[in-house]
């Protein structure tokens, strides 16, 4: 589905928070564990250290400071809220929702609350819930969160997968804005190429011997990630008549910098203006793009007025784009 954002009501982000866990696991760490390298890691991914969660912390208790911070941003209480969309594959348990757990723990009584799975795209689809709740009028402000502690269903043997992962979560208000926000998305799926990243034995499905492991074959997802990030960015910046040259920020999802470089350059974007975050948090799943947007903030990139592109693309095989004006002034 590709959209521009048109009905009449303007939603922007108001407020964003984030929260790793405090434990860095360097590449040299994973190299006691797995049989790898700092230099292979780096070459052929650019990752050279990640957060990883302790072994009694959950998704929740990285999402909840990472709500507190962004509600704290856009001066709202937590009864404020009234829409939670929590974007996972790790949440807390399969139920109740991470979004219910949070819902209590912040006080938004009134809040709808679910939790949305799209692997590593589902803080863009989440992103793109949101703001159609808020512009339909259904909702008038919404807590989106992305995160994952990938580190809880990774295999700790097997080096394909290990070193590529960290666990990380960020929030954002979305509320009424007083000038545009959110420009237009793009999402997608493709169930087909689903078995070339996937977790068998996790949900109803009968598996013989699962160990509920994550599964990848890396060569395939590489192909796939290479050509979506462009074609999704490329179909949204057509979509909302805007060319790639009006684009401020580029935030692409954080998978592996060898990625990130082939959509930069087929894209024509400069460097100066991506963002990557993947050499100090590795793939974090739903928590890479907003980690990533909380660092453009930080160092002044992201500002009021500015053009931001963001592409997700993960498990599923799913992707999609969000196209943002960026205004931190709520309408009210
Ligand atoms: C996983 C990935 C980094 C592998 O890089 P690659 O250049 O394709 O490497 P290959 O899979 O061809 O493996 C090359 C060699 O390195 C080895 N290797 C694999 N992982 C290794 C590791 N962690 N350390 C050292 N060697 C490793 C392989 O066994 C292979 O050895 P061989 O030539 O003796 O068979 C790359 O395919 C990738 O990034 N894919 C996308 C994954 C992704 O982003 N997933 C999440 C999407 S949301």
């Amino acid at each position: 589905m590709i959209g521009a954002a048109k009905a009449g009501v303007e939603v922007s982000i108001t407020g964003l928070g984030v929260k790793v866990p405090d434990r860095i696991v360097t590449n040299d760490e994973l190299s006691q564990y797995v049989d790898t390298s700092d230099e292979w890691i780096v070459e052929r991914t650019g990752i050279r250290q990640r957060r990883i969660a302790s072994d009694d912390e959950a998704l929740s208790d990285l999402a909840l400071p990472a709500a507190r911070d962004a509600l704290a941003q856009a001066r709202l209480a937590g009864s404020d809220v009234d829409l939670i969309i929590v974007a996972t594959v790790t949440p807390d348990m399969a139920f109740p929702s991470t979004s219910a757990i949070v819902a209590d723990a912040i006080g938004a009584t009134d809040a709808g609350a679910y939790d949305l799975s799209a692997g590593c795209t589902g803080f863009m689809y989440a992103l793109a819930q949101a703001y159609a709740m808020l512009a339909g009028g259904l909702a008038h402000r919404a807590l989106v969160i992305g995160g994952d502690v990938l580190s809880k269903i990774l295999d700790w043997t097997d080096r394909s997968t290990l070193v590529l992962f960290g666990d990380g979560a960020g929030a954002v208000v979305l509320e009424a804005a007083s000038s545009q926000g959110f420009l237009g998305f793009e999402l997608g799926a493709d169930g087909a190429g689903g078995a070339n990243l996937w977790l068998p034995g996790s949900g109803s499905r009968k598996f013989d011997d699962p160990d509920r492991f994550v599964k990848m074959n890396g060569r395939e997802v590489f192909k796939f990630a290479t050509r979506i990030l462009v074609q999704s960015a490329e179909d949204l910046l057509a979509k909302c008549e805007v060319t790639i040259d009006d684009v401020d920020v580029y935030i692409p999802h954080q998978a592996n910098m060898r990625i990130i470089d082939h959509a930069t350059r087929k894209l024509g974007v400069p460097s100066d203006r991506v963002v990557v975050n993947v050499d100090r948090y590795g793939n974090t799943s739903s928590g890479s793009i907003p980690l990533a947007m909380a660092d453009a903030v930080a160092d002044g990139r992201i500002g009021p007025g500015k053009l931001v592109l963001m592409t997700g693309m993960g498990a599923g095989l799913t992707w999609g784009s969000a196209l943002l004006r960026w205004t931190k002034e709520a309408a009210a």
